[in-house]
């Protein structure tokens, strides 16, 4: 299988053919994901709240992440992975985001990295492409800057919506090859997808985005409780998984595991 390359990425662009991003963060999941044909994979720093246990996606290291990355590249044949960076570890100069998208380039053997921020990060973004990691933006609701912006809230209504065009035109002008839009009126992510020549991902953003991402765990239901608006639930991992273990627990329980056909002799 001939690995996704960013070119493959525009040219669906150009063919007005939607396609779907995922999240990994482990082997089984990458390897699935891949041969379903998923053509992007992203380790977000939602690995934080989503494999950590932390509560927000702020406490996150570079340290913790590689490793995830490391693996989902390890198990994925022609997935193009893309690695988060997270908070703290480019905001302060685009040489220390240079630096971090070097590790996840050379450790996780990431094939671009992703990042948060509008035109303020256009240099960030120039560095990296300059050096030939290749960057997704991510505008909109960027999580990593819940505290500034008030909570989860949808971003870019009335006339923030031309800030937030400002923005994603500023990121592709800096090389970005695509934009993440999250939690943004389907009006705008479809002007701002019309006036960018790179393709936008959307997530919370509408119907009209070149391409849609969820959090894995989101859309297989392993994670259960309220959840955002443009969550779908395609599964019930979390009731499969339950069912699984309680079933196994009552026969350890009741001496029916392990039966002959599990025993050595
Ligand atoms: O970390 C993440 O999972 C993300 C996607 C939701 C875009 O940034
Ligand atoms: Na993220």
């Amino acid at each position: 299988a001939k690995r996704v390359r960013i070119h493959h990425l525009q040219e669906m662009k150009d063919r007005g053919e939607p396609w779907p991003m995922l999240t990994a963060y482990d082997m089984y999941t990458a390897a699935l994901f891949d041969d379903a044909g998923i053509p992007v994979l992203l380790v977000g720093d939602s690995a934080s709240n989503n494999v950590y246990g932390y509560d927000t996606s702020l406490p996150v290291t570079v340290d913790e992440l590689i490793p995830l990355v490391r693996a989902v590249t390890r198990s994925t044949r022609r997935a193009l992975v893309v690695a988060d960076l997270p908070f703290g570890s480019y905001q302060v100069s685009p040489a220390q985001a240079l630096e971090t998208a070097v590790r996840f380039m050379k450790e996780g053997r990431a094939h671009a990295v992703k990042l948060e921020g509008g035109a303020h990060f256009a240099p960030h973004v120039e560095a990296l492409t300059a050096a030939g990691v290749p960057v997704m933006g991510h505008i909109g609701f960027t999580p990593q800057s819940e505290h500034n912006l008030g909570g989860y809230r949808v971003q870019g209504r009335g006339s923030a919506g031309d800030t937030l065009v400002a923005d994603a035109l500023a990121l592709q002008e800096a090389g970005a090859f695509s934009v993440v839009m999250e939690m943004v009126p389907g009006e705008v992510a479809k002007r701002i997808t019309h006036e960018l020549t790179v393709p936008t991902i959307g997530i919370g953003a509408g119907p009209d985005c070149d391409a849609q991402v969820l959090v894995w765990q989101d859309m297989a239901g392993l994670r259960t409780g309220k959840a955002p608006r443009f969550v779908k639930r395609y599964a019930d991992m979390a009731g499969v998984l339950t069912g699984a273990v309680q079933q196994f627990a009552a026969e350890v329980r009741g001496r029916e595991f392990p039966g002959p056909e599990h025993t050595f002799h």
